[in-house]
């Protein structure tokens, strides 16, 4: 469960998030709103790169507001970001295995745990390739791979699915459905696909101006008029 109180984050004139408070408590939870909106930034509050103005935020019974995010990890958080982290020079298996370096774990299970997410995201053939042979798909599910080690509690993905075609979409929905189950963390998810959004998650926060324009289960979420003019640019009295 994640639960975001007051938060006010403030860059110079802008305010991209401003007095938030939500609590998430489903397996898979939606987050979205348009361009701007905040949701990275939550993101970033929530993984500890941005600190707020002002709130809290707690995973569970933990209050994270005043940890590093190293500190968080190691208390089960994970993140993708919009852009891949997947070096280079490093092969598939190195580039999941190095996350292990932030997290104490002893070489078997960490060893144990990499296969496993190996497995899971289907990369398990292209182990030993060098990151730069690896296409975007496979590089999104090196980023996935990733937070699946040591252990998770709450991983937090920004817009997993964009740049995929429909085929892979489809894959990395039918993986994203697996991850509660199968790491034990809650997953909260960016993206602008409503359609992607409403397959997966019961739950889901909207946001726009960095203010919360509504939370609650998707399908209610999604037919909200305003969530619908803020979110879909449709106009309110229409739907
Ligand atoms: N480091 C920063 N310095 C100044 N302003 C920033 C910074 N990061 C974000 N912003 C501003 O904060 C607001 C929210 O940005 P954010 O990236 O959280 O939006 P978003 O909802 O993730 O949008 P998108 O859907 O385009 O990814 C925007 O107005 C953005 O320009
Ligand atoms: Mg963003």
């Amino acid at each position: 469960m994640i639960r975001v109180e007051h938060v006010t984050v403030v860059f110079g004139g802008v305010r991209p998030l401003d007095g938030l408070d939500a609590e998430l408590h489903a397996p898979i939870c939606g987050l979205i709103g348009p361009n701007g909106a905040g949701k990275t930034t939550l993101l970033n509050v929530l993984s500890g790169f941005v600190h707020p103005a002002q709130g809290r935020v707690w995973l569970d019974e933990l209050d994270l507001t005043h940890l590093s995010p190293v500190q968080r990890m190691r208390a089960g958080l994970r993140r993708t970001f919009q852009q891949e982290q997947v070096v280079d020079d490093l092969t598939t298996y190195e580039n999941i295995m190095a996350i292990a370096d932030h997290i104490p774990l002893d070489r078997a299970r960490r060893r144990t745990e990499v296969d496993g997410a190996l497995a899971l995201t289907g990369l398990g053939e292209r182990a030993s390739w060098p990151g730069r042979r690896l296409n975007l798909f496979d590089r999104r599910m090196v980023e996935i791979a990733k937070t699946l080690i040591g252990a998770p509690k709450l991983i937090l993905m920004d817009e997993p699915a964009a740049g995929l075609n429909e085929a892979e979409t489809e894959r990395l929905r039918a993986l994203l459905l697996r991850i509660p189950s199968a790491s034990g963390a809650q997953l909260i998810l960016i993206d602008h696909d409503a359609d992607l959004i409403a397959a997966l998650c019961e739950e889901t926060l909207v946001l726009d101006f960095g203010k919360r324009v509504a939370l609650g289960p998707t399908r209610t979420v999604l037919a909200d008029p305003t969530v619908r003019q803020a979110y879909l640019g449709e106009p309110g009295a229409a739907c």
